[in-house]
């Protein structure tokens, strides 16, 4: 990190409005009173100093608001309340045993196993390698909130699993042994690797890019598009009315995430302005094709066989024109221009709103979702 550390909030200011270098801090601070004792005092924050990273104001002081956005995105994040054991899942174990084929209990448990340890590495790059290098409260409030949601998510999804009677130690190891799995996760790993370090000099302009890319990929591709369209093989099971209480787990995810690659997109956005940075096109072209090469893998392994009303194909289709969005959202070229959406039923399934829930699952009514502004 830069040399006068924003969170050093301790130290006597020597009363300039930009905090001081850390040598500067530490002469002010020799010739102040010992702490604890009366005369000490700080400079006041000016919040328009504030910085996505590498900024320089005290960390502990929430508002005034540089960007007010963020906080938004708590309050909404709060609207958002479950745990798993209020959805039933009763149906779904009769559902599994007898009512599905060889080829969908393939998909749906290789659904799970996937998007489980997904959420882990979610959880532990925003929780470990993100917020310790945003330098404005307001963003690292959102992202505690995050953190907790997709230990949330965890716990769902080992809540269906574990329900449902699946073998844990089968399930929690796919990850690991099935190599078309395997490839989303060490993409993903590899990624996350390159920033999980406290020592990383977000002043140097090549790590910055570095961050800065490997926050595009969890935000964009793996949460805005892996996630996104991760959901879909068990939500075309509930269109046929199978394992609707695991369904509308995930629907409740879903929101949760919509959130956070929109939050993400922000902050990206946000970022490249305030650094005056920009994305090198071939490391993008380079991310949108290892993440889609790894998705059509995955796409392939999991629906080897198509299921009634899904296959690989529309799966892969999905991803490139939900990538197409994500792009725009961000503001960089569409990577697979002209693909159009497979999917039609998706981004309605992603919204969730009582009036237009034709999925005929369970709402529960102290939701109070239909405030929430999605995608
Ligand atoms: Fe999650
Ligand atoms: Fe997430």
């Amino acid at each position: 990190m830069s040399a006068a550390r924003f969170d050093d909030w301790d130290l006597p200011s020597s009363g300039g409005a930009a905090a001081p270098a850390l040598a500067a801090q530490t002469t002010a601070s020799a010739a102040s009173p010992a702490p604890g004792t009366a005369g000490a005092s700080l400079a006041a924050v000016n919040a328009a100093d504030k910085r996505i990273v590498n900024g320089k104001t005290d960390i502990n002081q929430l508002a005034p608001f540089k960007y007010p956005w963020a906080w938004e995105f708590f309050l909404k994040a709060n609207r958002n309340h479950w745990t798993p054991l209020e959805i039933g899942m009763a149906q779904d174990v009769h559902d599994y045993s007898h009512k599905l084929s060889d080829a969908e209990r393939h998909v749906f448990s290789n659904v799970l196993a996937y998007l489980t340890t997904s959420d882990i590495m979610a959880m532990r790059n925003i929780g470990l390698a993100v917020m310790e290098k945003m330098s404005a409260p307001e963003l690292q409030i959102y992202q505690a909130r995050q953190v907790y949601e997709e230990a949330l998510h965890t716990w769902t999804y080992q809540h269906c699993i574990e329900s449902i009677g699946l073998d844990q130690q089968e399930i929690y190891n796919r990850y690991r042994v099935v190599p078309e799995i395997h490839g989303k996760i060490r993409l993903a790993s590899e990624r996350l690797n390159r920033v999980l370090r406290s020592d990383i000099d977000l002043t140097n302009r090549d790590n910055l890019h570095e961050f800065a890319l490997s926050y595009f990929f969890f935000a964009v591709i793996f949460e805005g598009c892996w996630f996104y369209n991760g959901f879909t093989p068990i939500f075309a099971l509930q269109r046929r009315g199978l394992m609707k209480g695991t369904a509308e787990q995930l629907q409740y995810i879903m929101r949760d995430e919509v959130l956070h690659c929109a939050f993400g997109i922000r902050v990206v956005r946000e970022l490249l302005k305030e650094e005056n940075l920009t994305l090198d096109p071939a490391a993008l072209r380079t991310l949108w094709d290892e993440a889609e090469a790894a998705e059509t893998a995955y796409a392939g392994y999991i629906l080897r066989e198509p299921i009634l009303g899904y296959n690989a194909d529309l799966h892969v289709q999905q991803f490139r024109f939900i990538a197409n969005r994500r792009a725009r959202q961000v503001g960089v070229e569409e990577p697979f221009p002209g693909v159009e959406g497979a999917l039609p039923w998706l981004d309605e399934q992603a919204n969730l709103r009582k009036e237009k829930n034709f999925f005929e699952t369970r709402v529960t009514e102290y939701q109070t979702g239909g405030a929430l502004a999605w995608d």
